[in-house]
């Protein structure tokens, strides 16, 4: 087994996407951290090519209810919604007028009957008038956007009322066991996601910033849904689903890949994470960011 935790205490990295990525302070305090193992990457375009890897994302990743529910209240009385980056349409309400943008050919195709058809668009020039939506609501895509800024002021200036944005806090503490395998994906993940602030900044000070739990069962197969199914990540659809697995070299994924695989099979991952199998869920670096007017 892994005889050392690798935390996931940061290098200075860079990224086009956030206005200034910095060092920050370690993300999980027990974690000790061999300097041999610390990675400094360099991501230049955070966006994933969902056009080549997307293909069997809405297999993978399906809406969770639980998490639905808190995007939807989040989303207040408005009547109107615009979804951005909304991929196969996951999490868009049926109750309510909801417009979709997408990039994506092959995420446009996943989306089922029951919705509209997406707008093809990004975030960065959103074809819309000002205050043209009630609500706005961006689910695990700004790790994709390059421009990071003009983005979400291009959805403050469509959105009269509430901008909802889903994603990840790579500062946060975190019961995820992956940065002890993954140090180079942990680190992937936290030059692509950014600080919180690099949100919370331009969509103003009415920001409430909530933290999601997430359920054993998490039916959205984010990496982190799968903490108590490590036997997931031996599944190359499942990783092809996870976008930050398509910044890592084959060698890289093929090691992560063989010691996890190891681990489950001596018995080393149970031994070390095994009461996870039993929480009904974890609190992660999933966050609801809730922007007021
Ligand atoms: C992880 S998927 C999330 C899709 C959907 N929101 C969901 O929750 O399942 C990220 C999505 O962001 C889209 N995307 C990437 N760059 C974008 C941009 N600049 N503007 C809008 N969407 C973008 C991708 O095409 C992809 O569909």
């Amino acid at each position: 087994m892994h005889a050392v935790r690798y935390a996931s205490t940061p290098p200075p990295p860079s990224c086009a996407a956030c206005d200034s990525v910095e060092a920050t302070k370690p993300a999980l305090p027990l974690q000790k951290v061999p300097p041999k193992k610390r990675t400094y990457m360099k991501i230049g375009d955070p966006s994933f090519d969902y056009d080549k890897g997307g293909q069997l994302y809405s297999e993978v990743r399906k809406a969770d209810p639980r998490i639905a529910d808190a995007i939807h209240s989040a989303l207040g009385d408005g009547r109107t919604v615009l979804n951005v980056g909304a991929g196969a349409g996951s999490y868009e309400p049926l109750d309510r007028h909801v417009v979709a943008l997408e990039p994506s050919e092959t995420m446009r195709k996943q989306r089922p009957r029951k919705l509209a058809p997406a707008l093809i668009g990004t975030a960065d020039a959103i074809p819309f008038d000002d205050d043209a939506f009630d609500a706005a609501m961006a689910i695990l895509t700004v790790h994709h956007w390059k421009d990071r800024s003009r983005c979400l002021r291009e959805i403050r200036r469509v959105t009269r009322s509430h901008v909802v944005i889903l994603t990840f806090d790579p500062e946060a503490p975190t019961e995820f066991w992956m940065g002890d395998y993954a140090p180079e994906l942990v680190d992937v993940e936290r030059i692509r996601y950014g600080r919180i602030s690099s949100i919370t900044d331009v969509l103003g000070e009415r920001c409430e910033v909530r933290p999601i739990a997430v359920p054993i069962d998490c039916t959205d197969g984010f990496q982190d849904a799968f903490y108590a199914r490590p036997e997931a990540f031996l599944q190359k659809e499942i990783r092809k689903s996870q976008s930050a697995w398509g910044f890592l070299s084959p060698e890289t994924e093929n090691r992560i890949v063989s010691d996890l695989a190891s681990d489950i099979q001596s018995g080393a991952w149970d031994r070390e994470y095994g009461h996870l199998r039993e929480r009904p869920e974890i609190h992660c670096q999933l966050r609801l960011i809730v922007a007021h007017p």
